[in-house]
């Protein structure tokens, strides 16, 4: 898989270098009344927000970051069936909460040259009650998982998008999704879109915009739908709904899926890292 390196820590984070290098000594540990205490709904909430993307946390699957269930009974970059950095292999020691804070706090610094790669650290605010829900849900923790009406956020309907579907979300509105038609005999038709916070679409291209939506409710997985239009192809126009979980895990690649369009034609879908600051406004629909 082909991996991104974000070189941000020089220069935004050059004041969060405190942060030492595991090698330096042993970070303070958290204690286990701290952890137990913490505020497992913030938690959560922080986890699904800046992890969620890449880390299955209860038994579940690899994404791009390794499934942490157990993770504190194993050594660092053991998990099976995981491709780690050298580095994390490397790294000869078994995660604790302190040490855990530590990564988060500056990945970077605290084991260099890995591969996680993300925007930024974990606010300290933010880090306790994060660790001990990591805790509660790859079974590390010696107290219950706490009570919580309405367990499953994704369900609340009165929170927006963003919330309830928070890498779906990371993902489709900071990225580009590139769409390639196929056309026989000639060079591809290629067309570069971006997925707006209000429902409208925009382009690289003059005249390509559209909106979309989001399915849910129904008795099927939650969908992303759109349509699309004022494509340089035969019939111009792009209707097309996907799974949320689908658009969620944050893949990079200019060939992710394939869709049929209009007479058996042949569409790839793919999605670039990050977009152009300045895009193409939509022109502004009535209604
Ligand atoms: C963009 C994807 C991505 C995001 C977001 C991300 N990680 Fe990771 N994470 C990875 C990758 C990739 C690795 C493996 C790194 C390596 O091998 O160098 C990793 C490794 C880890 C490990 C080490 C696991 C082990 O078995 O040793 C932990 C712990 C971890 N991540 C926790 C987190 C937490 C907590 C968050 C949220 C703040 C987070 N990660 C956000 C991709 C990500």
């Amino acid at each position: 898989m082909k991996r991104f390196r974000v070189l941000i820590f020089g220069l935004a984070f050059a004041g969060a270098a405190q942060a030492a290098d595991y090698k330096s000594g042993e970070p303070p540990a958290i204690s286990r009344d701290v952890l137990a205490k913490a505020d497992y709904v913030k938690g959560r909430a922080a986890f699904q927000a800046r992890c969620s993307a890449c880390h299955t946390v209860g038994e579940g699957v690899d994404l791009a970051g390794p499934n942490l269930h157990g993770m504190f009974k194993r050594q660092v970059g053991t998990k099976p069936e995981f491709e780690f950095s050298p580095t994390l292999k490397g790294a000869k020691f078994k995660w604790t909460p302190g040490r855990l804070a530590a990564w988060l706090a500056d990945p970077q610094n605290y084991l260099p040259d890995n591969n996680m790669m993300i925007p930024e650290p974990v606010p300290e605010k933010d880090r306790i009650n994060m660790i001990s829900f990591i805790m509660v849900e790859s079974g590390a923790a010696d107290w219950p998982r706490p009570v919580i009406a309405n367990a499953n956020a994704a369900t609340d309907t009165s929170k927006p998008y963003s919330e309830r579907y928070p890498s779906f979300w990371n993902h489709m509105m900071y990225n580009t999704v590139r769409y390639a038609f196929e056309r026989p005999g000639q060079s591809e038709y290629v067309v570069d879109v971006y997925y707006n916070a209000d429902g409208t679409v925009s382009s690289n291209q003059k005249g390509v915009d559209g909106f979309w939506h989001i399915k849910e409710g129904g008795p099927g997985p939650a969908m992303f739908c759109y349509a699309l239009q004022g494509f340089d192809v035969e019939p111009g126009v792009m209707v097309e709904c996907i799974p949320i979980a689908a658009m969620s895990i944050p893949r990079f690649n200019e060939r992710l899926w394939k869709s049929k369009g209009y007479k058996d034609q042949v569409i790839n879908g793919g999605i670039l890292p990050g977009r152009p600051n300045q895009t193409q406004p939509a022109e502004k629909k009535a209604g």
